[in-house]
């Protein structure tokens, strides 16, 4: 059983925290804390599905399985990390912390299309897209490139658009446009 001490705690959400996994510097292991597993089950055997594609893990965050911790079970995931080691931060972040001037934001708004991008080419379905479920991976001082950390899948009742391609597309095309009007509130349009 893995320990995961208080102080190795990344981040939380509304569901579930994240923290540090304790034998591997590049993943992190997630806890459910509030409510039940029914979304953790979702979001697994949709990973699975993912799996067994063979699609490109270079803009979401790859699942492992899951580990016994003494604070339940706990899923394994890549942690997301920036050039410098630095845990990668929320886009939810800097949509706020950064001026539309900054060179960050002239960046970080070149890396949406590429996002939009990767999820059609790879047909992967999101739950709605929130920019605290995507992280900014810097690979130089501002240049980066999004990943997706949280809320994929269909909670469909019958989830045809997961086998269906060009549902799958149309899916992600509406998704998309929510997230954008989400982010035409925000500074970085
Ligand atoms: N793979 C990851 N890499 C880096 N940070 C992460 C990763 N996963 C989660 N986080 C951080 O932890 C927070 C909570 O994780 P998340 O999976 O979104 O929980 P919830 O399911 O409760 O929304 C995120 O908003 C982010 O700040
Ligand atoms: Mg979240």
């Amino acid at each position: 059983m893995l320990t995961l001490e208080s102080s190795a705690l990344i981040g939380s959400g509304l569901r579930r925290e994240c923290y540090f996994h304790p034998e591997d510097v590049n993943k992190c292991i997630k806890v459910v804390v509030s409510g039940d597993h029914k979304e953790t089950r979702r979001e697994q055997s949709y990973y699975r599905l993912l799996e067994k594609r063979n699609i490109s893990w270079k803009m979401l965050a790859r699942f492992y399985g899951n580990v016994d911790t003494n604070l339940g079970e706990g899923a394994v995931f890549d942690l997301i990390r920036d050039f410098n080691g630095k845990i990668s931060k929320t886009l939810e972040h800097y949509v706020s912390a950064h001026s539309e001037t900054d060179p960050i934001s002239q960046y970080l708004r070149r890396a949406l299309p590429q996002l939009k991008q990767y999820l059609l080419k790879w047909k992967i379905v999101t739950m709605s897209l929130k920019p605290q479920n995507i992280v900014y991976k810097r690979t130089h001082e501002s240049k980066g490139f999004l990943v997706v950390i949280d809320n994929i899948g269909n909670s469909d009742f019958i989830p045809i658009c997961n086998y269906v391609d060009w549902m799958a597309i149309q899916k992600i095309h509406r998704k998309w446009q929510r997230f954008e009007d989400l982010l035409a509130n925000g500074s970085l349009r």
